[in-house]
């Protein structure tokens, strides 16, 4: 696309945000040109933040279904709309309702943990819910006797065991983008910059082995974190393992420093799906709303709520 229709899609966006008093967020893995023309731009929870806190009429949220559910259930007085609705996510999809129940039934008492990328369904049957952010503040807040099922990323509850020092029964899912950032690429990345710090999400496949390392080079942050680690640190060169979105905004923001992704081929397709043309034909034609069950909302808040309370 050129810069011309780039920048008159843009305007056009914002002339309808501002008539239709929409709030546009936009999670860092989004396409440059979204990214840029957003209200804000975070991760999970600086935008489950944001869209407690929004104002106006409405929010349309760049980024995939579960963010917008979850944008949903915490201003449920407001319009939620996402650009396209097929924008899900594979790791949300690897567990279902009936399928938590199946495992809480297994293990009476236990406490639920559940990453913020699942359905609201699935958090309906949480005690808790975290993001990468904040996922060991939220484990070191529930009782050290109480056994903790967290789901569904096999990843982040590996590290999350590493950090608060707690086992966990852990639910085997994965993100197929981030699990497919290996090992290997790390070595390659240590032995071509061995100069460089390593920026990890801990979603990552690479995650086990960086965290080996964790605190010299190696530092594993939610994508947020990435960003608030680079701008505080005396370091010039870093090597980024997630989805490559966000070294938009780690070049926007840092621009005398410089980010090369570990595996170039680290793209979300769901996240990829918002383009600047459905976001401008989102809120033309005001779709598509995204709605929550009224029950499921009910019991889905509380976890919510205490994510957006933690750390
Ligand atoms: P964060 O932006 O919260 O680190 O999450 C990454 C992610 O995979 C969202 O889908
Ligand atoms: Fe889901 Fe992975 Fe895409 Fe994040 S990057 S939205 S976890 S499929």
């Amino acid at each position: 696309m050129s810069a011309e229709l780039v920048a008159s899609l843009q305007e056009e966006v914002r002339t309808l945000a501002r008539a239709r008093e929409a709030v546009i967020l936009a999670h860092n893995y989004q396409l440059p040109e979204v990214q840029d023309v957003a209200d804000f731009v975070g991760d999970s929870l600086g935008l489950s933040r944001e869209a407690a806190r929004a104002e106006g009429r409405a929010i349309v949220f760049c980024g995939v279904h579960f963010m917008a559910e979850t944008a949903k259930i915490l201003s449920p007085e407001k319009t939620v709309l996402i650009p396209d609705l097929a924008a899900g996510c594979s790791l949300a999809d690897s567990i279902d309702a009936d399928q938590l129940r199946a495992w809480k039934a297994k293990h009476p008492g236990a406490v639920v943990v559940s990453y913020v990328n699942t359905s609201a369904a699935v958090k309906a049957e949480s005690d808790y819910c975290c993001t990468s952010g904040n996922v060991r503040a939220v484990i070191e807040s529930i009782p050290a006797e109480k056994e903790i099922l967290f789901l569904p990323d096999l990843y982040l509850g590996l590290w999350a065991e590493r950090v608060s020092g707690r086992r966990l029964q852990l639910w085997l899912g994965e993100c197929h983008v981030h699990a497919g950032i290996r090992p290997q690429d790390v070595d390659r990345v240590l032995a071509e910059a061995p100069d460089a710090e390593l920026l990890v999400h801990p979603e990552c496949g690479c995650a086990s082995q960086a965290m080996a390392f964790a605190g010299e080079h190696a530092h594993i942050l939610s994508t947020e974190g990435m960003l608030t680690f680079a701008q505080q640190s005396e370091q010039k060169r870093f090597k980024v393992a997630t989805e490559i979105g966000i070294l938009h905004r780690l070049h926007k923001e840092l621009p005398d420093k410089s980010f090369e992704p570990v595996n170039g081929e680290a793209v979300c397709r769901f996240m990829k799906m918002i383009t600047l043309e459905k976001l401008r034909d989102s809120l033309r034609d005001w779709r598509y709303e995204v709605t929550v069950d009224r029950e499921i909302a009910a019991r889905a808040r509380t976890a919510i709520e205490r994510m957006v309370a933690t750390g």
